[in-house]
């Protein structure tokens, strides 16, 4: 440390990455420069977020800013602000957002050899009510050497990705990142407007106390959680309740679990057989992160990761956290599914 109490010697996120791609002599780069733009994007995101600038918002004349505009939702506004930074990076070839219904296209000229599946602003029944949020993202190399992006390059399982995280605009912001090497969590300092290796080499506990789930649906559970759910409260003898946390941001609960373990699950309903969870874009870079950091996830018959999607949209049921936790789930679906 300095005498002025700064650290001069701080790990960015940019810097942690540049490291790592070190390693490969084949690597050009083009990782780096894509992950910086995200980052860029996450900064205004969070600063959206907060409002900052809220004054440029509220007028005199009510909710329409400076130039008169309506004010623009804040889950619209992070879409533009992902898709205009990866464009803008020129690592890109195709992206697919949960805000749009189509791959999103980036023109010839403009074309790098990554495609970025995302959840722009994910938790959107907690926006209004300020509850934390975050962005989720997963990137793949094409498979195409180039000229038109195929199906067979934007449908890709998750066992292909490149790299893939999230950002947490929680109490605080964070990136949690991994590119295939373990998993890293870092902080932004909005002093200097970096994100700072705070947690590195982030492991999931083999076993934790808390599982996370949205209860309401109880009625329209399989036999298999149904009976998982009730254990957890009535546990046979000898075995502890476990307590129980649901945030309703995939992000905040995913989070949690990374951190202390337990077991996220999102399952299949009798209306729903699928839940609600996207797997290009929520499953897989969680179930990534999840197993990069020795937890699981599974769609209750097999792993997310190996599922070949279909459709662009498609949902999974989702059930991931502490190895222990996750096994033994599924040791109930087994027996009562
Ligand atoms: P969204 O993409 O419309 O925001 O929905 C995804 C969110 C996840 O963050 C969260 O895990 C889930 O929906 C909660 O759903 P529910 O309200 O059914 O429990
Ligand atoms: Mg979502």
């Amino acid at each position: 440390k300095s005498n002025y109490g700064i650290e001069t010697d701080t790990i960015t996120l940019q810097r942690f990455v540049l490291n790592e791609q070190r390693k490969y002599p084949s690597a050009t780069g083009d990782l780096t420069n894509l992950l910086v733009s995200l980052c860029t994007a996450f900064k205004a995101i969070s600063a959206a977020v907060r409002k900052a600038g809220l004054a440029q918002l509220y007028g005199i004349a009510g909710q329409t800013n400076v130039q008169g505009e309506e004010v623009k939702k804040l889950d619209v506004l992070s879409n533009e602000l992902m898709i205009n930074m990866l464009r803008s990076s020129l690592n890109t070839c195709a992206m697919v957002s949960e805000e749009d219904e189509e791959v999103i296209s980036v023109e010839p000229s403009r074309q790098g050899k990554y495609i970025v599946t995302f959840d722009p602003l994910d938790g959107s029944s907690n926006i209004d009510c300020l509850v934390s949020i975050g962005t989720i993202f997963g990137i793949y190399k094409r498979i195409s050497p180039d000229g038109i992006v195929t199906n067979e390059d934007i449908l890709q399982p998750g066992r292909k990705l490149i790299a893939a995280g999230y950002c947490l605009y929680g109490s605080a912001c964070m990136v949690v990142l991994s590119t295939g090497h373990g998993v890293n969590g870092f902080q932004l300092d909005p002093s200097i407007g970096e994100f700072i290796l705070t947690n590195p080499n982030m492991q999931c506990p083999t076993k934790g106390k808390i599982y996370s789930l949205n209860e309401g649906y109880a009625k329209k559970w399989s036999k298999g959680v149904s009976e998982y759910v009730r254990t957890r409260k009535f546990p046979e003898q000898g075995k502890s309740a476990m307590g129980q946390r649901y945030v309703g941001s995939m992000v905040a609960d995913v989070h949690r679990t990374l951190l202390n373990g337990g077991i996220f699950l999102y399952p299949g309903t009798t209306d729903a057989p699928k839940g609600k969870l996207r797997l290009l874009y929520e499953c897989n870079p969680m179930a990534y992160i999840m197993e990069q950091a020795g937890g699981l996830a599974t769609t209750g018959k097999g792993s997310i990761l190996d599922l070949q999607p279909v459709k662009i949209h498609e949902r999974s049921p989702i059930f991931l956290g502490s190895k222990e936790d996750v096994e033994e789930l599924i040791s109930y679906l087994e027996k009562y599914d």
